[in-house]
């Protein structure tokens, strides 16, 4: 079984990828290793672009019937029996990503996506089997006891269980800044 764990970048993917793929005995695999081992991952300056295009064939002839943990923020993108989707409450992943030494607009970025659901989004477009898990003041082992609990139980699809727009008061002290309003 592939399960693919995705989510904003610094929600806990590579925590609880790692802890589930331990508790289930599974290969666990990063995605950008992947896909540089793979040839689909051209180095961006620190970063790695990978060719989003290629990755769901690729996937398919090294991944298929092996049991694997995906790690990454575009995991969604392959072929997954289960896509889990790590939410985390906005201010928390602020602080994290601040924490990280992130810039002003890196945090933006991502607090940004996580408001909006943009992983969710994606993954509901790319899978059937979504499921969502919101790991806001839960351990690592807590997540990935539910995560264990819900594919146990066979559940293929479970959505909808955040809604940071309640906090967005407190939220949009770290979204993108208009042109212009600096100075306001
Ligand atoms: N459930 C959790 N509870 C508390 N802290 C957590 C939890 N999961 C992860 N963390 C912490 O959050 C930070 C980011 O976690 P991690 O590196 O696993 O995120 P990531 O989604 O893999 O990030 P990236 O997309 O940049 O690879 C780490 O410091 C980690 O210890
Ligand atoms: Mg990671």
């Amino acid at each position: 079984m592939i399960i693919a764990i995705t989510g904003t970048p610094g929600a806990g993917k590579t925590t609880i990828a790692k802890l589930l793929s331990e508790r289930l005995n599974y290969v666990y695999v990063d995605l950008k290793d992947f896909a540089v081992s793979n040839g689909l991952g051209e180095a961006q300056g620190d970063e790695i672009a990978i060719d989003i295009k290629r990755l769901p064939e690729v996937a398919r002839e090294k991944l298929e019937k092996k049991d694997v943990v995906v790690d990454g923020h575009l995991s969604h993108f392959i072929p997954a029996d289960v896509v889990v989707v790590l939410r985390i409450d906005p201010r928390v992943l602020a602080k994290r990503l601040e924490g990280r030494g992130y810039s002003r607009a890196k945090i933006a970025d991502n607090v940004e996506a996580e408001l909006i659901d943009l992983i969710l989004v994606e993954a509901l477009e790319k899978s059937d089997s979504v499921i969502e898990v919101d790991s806001t003041g839960k351990g690592p082992e807590e997540v990935v006891e539910e995560i264990l609990r819900l594919i146990g139980n066979g559940i293929k699809k479970r959505v909808g269980v955040v809604d940071w727009t309640t906090y967005y008061d407190d939220i949009v002290q770290y979204l993108h800044v208009r042109e212009g309003d600096e100075n306001h």
